[in-house]
Formats: structure tokens, C-alpha cells, sequence
């Protein structure tokens, strides 16, 4: 059986010292869950969170972007080996808020991903329709495109060291989720789409957009569904502990 992962991911939300606390109360609330917990913090809280972390088996800690470049003219840019000299786990590749405000494309998450792997980092990468998208009946065609050019020139072993998030743009922050069955559909495509890549499709594939405590339970129960990226609700401990717990 798969395993299921409840990824966090603060976006451009707390400081160092909100870090170390939320650390200290999430800590004791997860500890006997058999699910992994991955919070994806800004870069600035990184070295606080993995401080925090780095005895604690049950969780791990991700970036959320970085560049596929070793080193050179990138003002404001952060390397593969920034991440891994703070010995940084995951990262979050190809978030719809880096498409949509940064520019980036297939080709750059491509790289990215890549970037990352080569550097031992383990990519979350995401992918997702737009509304307009959706509603012309493309969302599948959108994320087997964005998959097939996402995950371009892995291996299979390179599959054992990703995540892929599923994220409908038109649910992020907008408490519009999908319905269960709309993201179990669209994430088994995606886990055909991933056989037909690699011949195995042994990956973990989370939902994003809108998940809370009150649909975690229906949405990460679904065949395909191994988990969720929760952005807003991740930032509060008390209300995270109840996704990572759904199924107690
Ligand atoms: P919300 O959970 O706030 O909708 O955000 C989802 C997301 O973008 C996680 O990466």
C-alpha cells in the first residue's frame, strides 16, 4: 500500500519565531500518526523548522522553490545546494502561484525537478487546471500535458523520490474544493498517465485546494488519493493536526 502524505505549505506566511512554536505544538500532536508530515516553510524559517526537526523522525521539512542553477547572476535566486547545506528534504516544484506570478513553464519545472533530484532533494511537483480549463472539459488533457514535460528524462528511480500534487487552480484559497470524486478522477488519470511514463505508478499523488479538516477525511479515503498539499490550513497547529490525524 502506498503511504499517505499531508504536506504543508506556508506560502509567503511565518516568521522564525512563529516556526520554532508551531514546531513545539504540532511536535506532541502527530507524533503517533503513521502518515508522513512534510511542512514546505520560507526559506527564512528553514533553518529554524530543520533545527527544530532534525531528531524527529515523523517530520520533515521542505522548501518551496528554487532555482535549477548551481550557482551564478540569479539575484534573489536560492541553488539546489543552498537547500541541501541546511539540509533541507523536499521542495515544492511548479506551485500554480510560480506559473501564474513567475513565469514558469513546463520547461523550467522540468529543469527544476531534475535540479533537485540530482542534488538528493525530493521534488513535490504540482500540477492543475484552471477554471476556464476545467470548464471546457480539458482538466485531464491539461495535467497529462503538464506531467508528461514535468517529469520529462526521469527514471523509474527518480520516481521513488517524488511526490505529485494535484492541485485545481480554482480550488486554492478559494474554499471551493473539488468534490472527491472530481479529484479522484483527475488523480487516477494522472497515476495512468505516470504508468504509461515509467511502466509503475508507485507514487504518491496528493490533492490540494481547499483541503480542511472538515474534507480531508472524504477526499484522502479515495483510491488514488494518497494525501493533501493544504496551504491556509497548515498554519495553525491545532487545525493542521486534525488533517495529518483524518484517520484516527
Ligand atoms: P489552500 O489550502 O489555502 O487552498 O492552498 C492550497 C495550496 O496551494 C497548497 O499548495
Amino acid at each position: 500500500m502506498r503511504r499517505k502524505v499531508i504536506a504543508g505549505n506556508w506560502k509567503m506566511n511565518m516568521l522564525p519565531s512563529d516556526t520554532i512554536k508551531f514546531m513545539e505544538e504540532i511536535d506532541p500532536l502527530v507524533k503517533d500518526s503513521k502518515n508522513e508530515v512534510i511542512l514546505c516553510v520560507p526559506f527564512t524559517d528553514l533553518f529554524y523548522a530543520i533545527n527544530y526537526t532534525r531528531d524527529i523522525p515523523y517530520l520533515h521539512i521542505g522548501a518551496q522553490n528554487m532555482h535549477y542553477e548551481e550557482s551564478g547572476a540569479f539575484t534573489g535566486e536560492i541553488s539546489p545546494e543552498m537547500l541541501t547545506s541546511v539540509e533541507c528534504e523536499y521542495v515544492i516544484i511548479g506551485h500554480s502561484e510560480r506559473r501564474q506570478y513567475f513565469n514558469e513553464t513546463d520547461e523550467s519545472v522540468n529543469l527544476k525537478v531534475k535540479a533537485a533530484l540530482k542534488h538528493g532533494l525530493k521534488p513535490i511537483v504540482c500540477v492543475g487546471e484552471t477554471l476556464e480549463q476545467r470548464e471546457a472539459g480539458n482538466a485531464i488533457q491539461v495535467v497529462n500535458t503538464q506531467i508528461t514535460k514535468d517529469l520529462d528524462g526521469l527514471t523509474l528511480d527518480d520516481l521513488s523520490n517524488i511526490i505529485i500534487a494535484y492541485e485545481p487552480i480554482w480550488a486554492i484559497g478559494t474554499g471551493k474544493t473539488a468534490t472527491k470524486e472530481d479529484a479522484e478522477e483527475v488523480i487516477k488519470a494522472i497515476r495512468d498517465m505516470v504508468r504509461e511514463l515509467f511502466s509503475n505508478d508507485d507514487v504518491p499523488i496528493l490533492y490540494g485546494g481547499s483541503v480542511k479538516p472538515e474534507n480531508a477525511k472524504e477526499l484522502f479515503t479515495m483510491p488514488n488519493i494518497d494525501g493533501g498539499l493544504v496551504g491556509g490550513a497548515s498554519l495553525k497547529p491545532d487545525v493542521f493536526e486534525k488533517i495529518v490525524n483524518f484517520d484516527k
